[in-house]
């Protein structure tokens, strides 16, 4: 039997009675056991988002960049020092790896180089390799680290990463913006339906809401559907700290690459071929500092968790009250003057 599944579009919150003065009195922070991070963002693993530049400046806004694993370990090594050396807080250093190959040297490497969160990073983690290397990395290092693995898009999916070994999951199948998973396979569940399913788990390991997360609005919905963080690729994309070099177009305008890790373009850079590519490859146009965009990222949710009258994200989810709107009140809910003829 068909089950009815949710996108962020198709949801509102409806505002409710609000006795908090300014949204600066919305306070932000999430758990990341065991630190606390101030600002639920988190900047994807992806060789077009995640390297020095985003990692330190998602750190100083305390928030936290995962640097991608398309790279030798030498490479990864040499990132991952610069980081440290400008963020020495292990909170603030994450480092995705994978699940075959030399993921173990890696991970341990990894740490030992002061790396406080290892990302078990693969695009369906509700997998017998997953298990085995969560198995391997939490006899490997005890508590000494915190893992966060992924990605899955059901409850069994969450809970038996949770079982395996996982203090955080990332939770979102087909949904990324450069991800053609859902066409090339015709498997996925939208993110926002993934998130509400494995919020139903007695767990507590956060959830990691990723993929086709749009607006600061989507963050909001993720968090009140009950996610503890968001993981953001293409709202980052674009900006001076993505790695790769901007380049003037045909129009003039100022564009960078941003592009998905099993894309023929990413698969290509980083082992020299390309084989059932589930992503794309496009340019997006550049936006200047990630700051700018963080901060009217965070000043949109803490109105977002006001607009509820919650003062925290607990609040919200145990607050929020949704409704499902039709495809005419997705057009009201937009700038409509703009598509006016
Ligand atoms: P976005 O924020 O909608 O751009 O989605 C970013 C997320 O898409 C990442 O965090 C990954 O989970 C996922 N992703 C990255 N590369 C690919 C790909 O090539 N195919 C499918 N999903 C991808």
């Amino acid at each position: 039997m068909f089950r009815d599944s949710l996108c962020f579009d198709d949801v509102l919150m409806v505002p409710k009675y609000s006795d908090i003065p300014t949204r600066e009195d919305v306070d932000l922070s999430s758990e990341l056991d065991p630190w606390t991070l101030g600002n639920p963002i988190l900047s994807s693993p992806m060789d077009s988002i995640t390297e020095v530049d985003m990692a330190v400046s998602m750190a100083q806004h305390d928030c936290l960049g995962v640097i991608h694993r398309y790279n030798t370990l030498d490479q990864q090594l040499f990132i991952v020092n610069q980081v440290l050396s400008m963020a020495p807080n292990s909170a603030h250093c994450a480092a995705a790896v994978g699940v075959t190959g030399d993921f173990s040297e890696r991970a341990e490497a990894l740490v030992k180089a002061g790396v406080g969160v290892l990302c078990l990073d693969v695009a369906h983690g509700h997998h017998s390799l997953v298990k085995d290397a969560l198995r391997q990395l939490t006899s490997q290092f005890g508590d000494d680290v915190h893992l966060m693995a992924g990605n899955v898009a059901t409850l069994e999916g969450y809970e038996c990463l949770v079982e395996w070994g996982a203090d955080s999951v990332r939770v979102g199948i087909g949904g990324g913006s450069i991800c053609t998973t859902r066409m090339v396979t015709g498997h996925g569940v939208p993110t926002f339906q993934s998130i509400l399913d494995c919020a139903r788990s007695s767990y507590n390991a956060p959830i990691i809401a990723d993929g086709g997360i749009k607006t600061s609005g989507d963050c909001v919905k993720a968090l009140a559907a009950g996610a503890g963080f968001v993981m953001l690729g293409s709202m980052l994309s674009g900006t001076t700290e993505c790695p790769g070099s901007i380049f003037t177009i045909a129009n003039g305008e100022k564009h960078k690459v941003y592009r998905g890790m099993a894309s023929s373009d990413a698969q290509v850079k980083w082992r020299g071929k390309a084989s059932a590519p589930e992503g794309v490859s496009t340019t997006v146009r550049y936006r200047g500092g990630v700051k700018h965009i963080l901060r009217d990222l965070y000043k949109g949710i803490q109105s977002g968790l006001s607009y509820s009258g919650c003062r925290n994200i607990k609040e919200l989810q145990e607050n929020v009250e949704w409704i499902r709107q039709t495809s005419s009140a997705r057009q009201e809910s937009s700038a409509h003057i703009l598509s006016r003829g």
